[in-house]
């Protein structure tokens, strides 16, 4: 073991703490393959139920492997009664998608046999996300929650949860795309907090619930619901320099642009646009579409700019909104989609995790502090206690 003493890196940018065989990014060149396919390859083609199975086993499924995996994914496509009880509380007290979804997917322990191992709770995991997150929208806007359908492939039976109808082979097409485009982005913060608890023998479920609360930060799967009303709010293309430059001018940051390890533009951000310029061209609001383009450019110019050096490009939320827009969902639904993804490389991620994960800290408080009895001690402020 290295005993030399260690460096401190903020952020652990540039730190290797994981080997993994599911993502390589190439963020000087703005390259990402999954699983040994690049991107753009990969995203359009697979069913989502494919790209699982392929992080899972390192390869793509025979027909029966497939069928297999969709039979055990629709069996396991049930809402418990306790979870269903929890989400209808969770309505009268308002709290947002993703912090129901954490509690909801931690609630699901209540309704499992005894002894399950972590591949088994993966999959009960997965395919019943899609149900809890539409489950619980539908009952936010009083609507009565519906049951999945078997015939129905994963992401197919999210978009009927939500909508009560058989989506367009156009619309599955476009979300699945989307799941398999996130569906893993090497040691991201929610990536890495699931192998953390992990590797301390804890269950999958554990590692997933803390995935998803790393999540829901702005800075890592909260920024699409900014970024559309963002180009929403600009609504005209000669709008865009105006409106942007302010938040510049404010110190404000533009959300769906820069990424920590992409210094080009982020290749999922391409496959989505592309993605997205299929569908609005076929099923959705193509000005939309052709403003979203106007404020990129005008964004990544004004970044430029302001930021020089800095090389701040259009990052993966920006097309997801857009996208996921399209697609019929509202604001509050792109991070728990997200999530509906990611679960796929948080699980995939615990499979290789085999070592305790613990890092060092360096210590930078005060040293040799003497020992002062209570009453002799300055007092300190009220609210420095609260
Ligand atoms: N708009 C304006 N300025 C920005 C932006 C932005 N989107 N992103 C970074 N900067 C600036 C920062 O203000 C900082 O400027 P300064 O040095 O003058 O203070 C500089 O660029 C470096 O910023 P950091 O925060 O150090 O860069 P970091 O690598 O930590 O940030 C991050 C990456 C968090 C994604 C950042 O670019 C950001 O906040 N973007 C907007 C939010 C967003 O789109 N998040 C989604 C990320 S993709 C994902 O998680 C799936």
């Amino acid at each position: 073991m290295n005993t030399s003493p260690a460096t401190y890196v903020p952020g652990l940018e540039g730190i290797v703490a994981a080997q993994t065989r599911l993502s390589r990014i190439d963020g000087q060149n703005g390259q990402l393959a999954i699983a040994g396919f690049p991107l753009e390859v990969l995203a359009s083609r697979a069913s989502f139920e494919e790209t699982l199975f392929l992080l899972w086993y390192d390869r793509l499924p025979t027909v029966i492997e497939l069928e297999a995996l969709q039979a055990t994914m629709a069996a396991q496509r049930v809402l418990p009664a306790a979870t269903e009880a929890l989400l209808e509380a969770a309505v009268t007290a308002s709290v947002p998608v993703m912090d129901v979804l954490r509690v909801a997917v931690d609630s699901l322990r209540l309704s499992w046999p005894p002894g399950l191992d972590n591949r088994q709770q993966a999959v009960r995991i997965i395919a019943v996300m899609p149900v809890i997150v539409a489950t619980y929208w539908r009952m936010q806007q009083g609507l009565s929650p519906l049951l999945p359908q078997p015939q129905l492939g994963h992401a197919a039976n999210f978009l009927y949860l939500l909508f009560s109808k058989v989506p367009s082979a156009a619309q599955v097409r476009g979300l699945e795309t989307y799941l398999n485009t996130v569906v893993d982005h090497g040691l991201n913060a929610s990536t890495f907090a699931a192998r953390v608890i992990i590797s301390t023998r804890a269950d999958m479920l554990s590692a997933v619930v803390g995935a998803l609360g790393a999540l829901a930060g702005p800075l890592h799967g909260g920024a699409p619901g900014p970024a559309l009303d963002m180009v929403l709010e600009i609504g005209h293309a000669d709008q865009a320099e105006a409106y942007l430059r302010d938040k510049l001018e404010r110190g404000e940051r533009l959300m769906g642009f820069g990424h920590r390890v992409y210094k080009v533009r982020d290749p999922r951000a391409a496959v989505l646009s592309e993605a997205a310029s299929h569908f609005f061209a076929q099923d959705g609001d193509q000005a939309l579409y052709e403003l979203a383009i106007a404020v990129e450019a005008t964004a990544v110019r004004l970044l430029a700019e302001y930021k020089p050096g800095r090389r701040l490009q259009t990052n993966v939320e920006f097309y997801t909104a857009l996208l996921l827009y399209g697609l019929g969902l509202e604001n509050a639904l792109f991070t728990p989609t997200f999530a509906l993804a990611r679960v796929v490389g948080w699980t995939a991620h615990a499979f290789e995790q085999d070592r305790l994960l613990r890092p060092q800290g360096q210590y930078i408080g005060v040293t040799d502090r003497a020992w002062v009895p209570p009453n002799e001690r300055n007092t300190v402020t009220a609210a420095a206690i609260a």
